[in-house]
């Protein structure tokens, strides 16, 4: 069943969204050859434990961290580590805070310094296939017509959808439904109504998008190697269309 929130439920939720904003914008910040995957890590608990919220990923299923820091063919869910960021890397950084009852969910794709081509442009289509969905994030819209809108944009441009995983709702809990397709036909799936809450995460890659498991039970990579881009933001569908809580 998916949650409506109400208005007074929609303003909570706000806390925990712009603290994970303000994380990734000091994530940013940061991000530059020669830090590790660690540090980031330790930066993004600092600044959420300081706003007396709670790490969302941390302990989840077992997850050992407060970030997933994916470096390059990494897709989601690498663990930080001391992993040296090098020049030309592409880190994907998500995170989760927990305050007031709510959660807030978001991902970033940073460049380490000079990027190749394909690597810059995998990041440019990964975010800007997010702002594709968004144009269907509005009651009237079904579902599937926001997971269509990204996998046109993204294979226009000659890149893959990842099939595995996908976006969901959010609020009392990380993962609420419904769940969200990177990928398939419009005019599926449930209407989107006013107090709605969806993390929409497209997840790219450069090549083929079929993907395996390390043994450390979380890391997801490509199978073939390609590189991988990950952006995602907390939305509130209102009457007045999507409002992106964690932008
Ligand atoms: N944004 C990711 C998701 O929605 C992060 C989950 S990482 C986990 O699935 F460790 F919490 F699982
Ligand atoms: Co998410």
């Amino acid at each position: 069943m998916v949650e409506i929130k109400t208005r007074a439920e929609l303003e909570r939720m706000k806390k925990a969204c712009s603290i994970v904003k303000e994380v990734l914008e000091k994530v940013e910040k940061e991000i530059r050859p020669g830090i590790t995957t660690k540090s980031i890590d330790n930066l993004a608990e600092n600044i959420i434990v300081s706003r007396s919220a709670i790490p969302s990923f941390k302990n989840y299923r077992g997850y050992p961290a407060t970030i997933c820091a994916s470096v390059n063919d990494v897709v989601v869910h690498g663990i930080p580590s001391d992993y040296v960021l090098k020049e030309g890397d592409i880190v994907s950084i998500d995170v989760g805070a927990y305050i007031d009852g709510f959660h807030g969910d978001a991902a970033r794709t940073f460049m380490v310094g000079n990027c190749s081509d394909v690597a810059r442009r995998l990041v440019d289509v990964t975010k800007e296939s997010f702002f594709k969905g968004m144009e269907f994030a509005k009651s009237s819209c079904r579902l599937s017509d926001i997971s269509h809108a990204i996998q046109s944009y993204v294979e226009d441009n000659g890149f893959e959808v990842i099939r595995d995983y996908y976006g969901h709702g959010i609020g009392r809990e990380l993962h609420e439904d419904p769940t969200i397709p990177n990928y398939g036909k419009p005019n599926r799936g449930i209407r989107l109504r006013p107090g709605m809450v969806l993390a929409i995460e497209p997840m790219v890659v450069e090549k083929k998008y079929t993907v395996k498991t390390l043994e450390d039970g979380w890391t997801v990579v490509t199978e073939d190697g390609g590189l991988a881009a990950h952006y995602e933001n907390t939305v509130a569908i209102t009457t007045n269309g999507p409002e992106i809580l964690t932008l």
